[in-house]
C-alpha cells in the first residue's frame, strides 16, 4: 500500500488588532473605495508589539493540533513558510518545536514568498511519502507590516499579518483522501517585479517590499490559470471535479480570474481577502481552516489550492478530504 499524507487538522492565529481601510486612509493618501474596488480588501489584522513570527506560528500550530485531536509529541516535522522570520536563525520552525516542547524530530523554514505554503506542503508531502516523517505541522506565518514601506500607498494597503497551520499524517490504509499532487514553479528572471530590498541580518537594511503591481497582476492571472490546469490534468481530473478552490488571497480580481478559468462559481471559492488582506504564506491555511471549521469543506471534497508570489514563484496542490 503506497504511503500518502492525509490532512487531519488545521488552525489559525490572527493578531488582535484590526485596521479598517477607513483607518488606513487617515494615515495614507488612499480611500476605502479605492482599496475595495481594486483589491476586495476591507480590513486587515496587524501585529502588535508583542507579536512575533514565532508567536503567531506557535498559536496556529496549537490551534491545528487541537483541531486534529493529537498531542504535540506526535509531531516529528515542522516546516514554516515565511518571508518575515524574527531572526536569521534559528529558524522559526525550530523555535516552534521548542515552544511546543518537542524534543525529537526536525524543522526548517521555506522562503517562497506568497507561494510558501504550497512549497512547504509539497516538501512535507515528499518527506512523509519517503518515510522521513510521520506527522508534520506545515505552517505559514507572516508579519508583512514590518517589511512594508508605509509611505508607499501602492503596497501598504495590500497586506496583513497572521498565521495558519495544517497537520499532515502518514497513512497507509485504503482510501482516497490526502494530498494527490503538488506542482511547483519559479522564474528567476521576474525577480524584480516583487521583492524586498534588504534582508534580516543586513545591518541598517532590513528591507521593505517593492512591487510592480500591474506586472504582477498580469503574471498572476496567466500563470495561475495554467498551473491549475496542470495539476488537474496530471490526475486526469476535470474543472467540474473541483469542490472548492482555496486560492492565495492577494486580490479578489485575481481570484475571480482563476475561478472563471475553472468555470467555478464564486460560491465554490473560499475568500478571506476581504477580512485578512494578503497574508502571504499564511493566506491559504487561514482560508482552508475557516472553510473546514464552518463545514463548507466536507469529507470526499476535492480542494484545489494555488498561489503566486515573489520570485516569481507559483504552484498548486490538489487535496482530497
Ligand atoms: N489609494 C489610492 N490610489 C492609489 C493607491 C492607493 N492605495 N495605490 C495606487 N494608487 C493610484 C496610483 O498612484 C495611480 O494613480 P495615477 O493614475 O494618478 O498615477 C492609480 O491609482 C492607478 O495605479 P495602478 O498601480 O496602475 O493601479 P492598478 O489598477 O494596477 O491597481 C494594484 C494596483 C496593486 C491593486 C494591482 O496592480 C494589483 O492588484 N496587482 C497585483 C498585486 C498583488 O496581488 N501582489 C501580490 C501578489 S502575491
Amino acid at each position: 500500500m503506497a504511503r500518502r499524507s492525509v490532512l487531519v487538522g488545521s488552525g489559525t492565529c490572527l493578531p488582535e488588532r484590526i485596521v479598517t481601510n477607513a483607518e488606513l486612509a487617515t494615515r495614507i493618501d488612499t480611500s476605502d473605495e479605492w482599496i475595495r474596488t481594486r483589491t476586495g480588501i476591507h480590513q486587515r489584522h496587524l501585529a502588535g508589539e508583542n507579536d512575533t513570527c514565532v508567536s503567531l506560528a506557535t498559536g496556529a500550530a496549537r490551534s491545528a493540533l487541537e483541531n486534529a485531536g493529537i498531542p504535540a509529541s506526535d509531531i516529528d516535522l515542522i516546516i514554516v513558510a515565511t518571508s518575515t522570520p524574527d531572526q536569521a536563525f534559528p529558524s522559526v520552525a525550530v523555535r516552534v518545536l521548542g515552544e511546543l516542547g518537542i524534543s525529537r524530530g526536525y524543522g526548517f523554514d521555506v522562503a517562497a514568498a506568497c507561494s510558501g505554503f504550497i512549497y512547504a506542503l509539497s516538501i512535507a508531502d515528499g518527506l512523509i511519502r519517503a518515510g522521513n516523517a510521520r506527522c508534520a505541522l506545515v505552517i505559514g506565518s507572516e508579519i508583512y507590516s514590518r517589511i512594508l514601506d508605509w509611505e508607499d500607498r501602492g503596497t501598504a494597503v495590500l497586506f496583513g499579518d497572521g498565521a495558519g497551520a495544517v497537520v499532515l499524517r502518514a497513512s497507509e490504509t485504503d482510501g482516497e483522501d490526502g494530498i494527490l499532487v503538488t506542482h511547483l514553479h519559479a522564474d528567476g528572471e521576474t525577480g524584480d517585479l516583487l521583492y524586498v530590498d534588504g534582508a534580516v541580518g543586513l545591518r541598517d537594511k532590513p528591507g521593505v517590499l517593492r512591487m510592480s503591481g500591474r506586472d504582477v497582476f498580469r503574471h498572476a492571472v496567466a500563470k495561475l490559470a495554467s498551473s491549475v490546469d496542470e495539476v488537474l490534468s496530471s490526475c486526469n481530473l476535470q474543472h467540474s471535479d473541483v469542490s472548492w478552490l482555496v486560492p492565495h488571497q492577494a486580490n479578489i480580481r485575481i481570484i475571480e480570474g482563476v475561478a472563471k478559468k475553472l468555470d467555478l462559481p464564486m460560491e465554490r471559492v473560499v475568500v478571506t481577502v476581504d477580512r485578512h488582506a494578503n497574508t502571504s504564506a499564511a493566506s491559504i491555511p487561514l482560508a482552508l481552516d475557516e472553510a473546514r471549521r464552518d463545514g463548507r469543506i466536507r469529507p470526499g471534497d476535492l480542494v484545489l489550492m494555488e498561489a503566486l508570489g515573489g520570485g516569481l514563484t507559483w504552484g498548486s496542490a490538489l487535496v482530497r478530504f
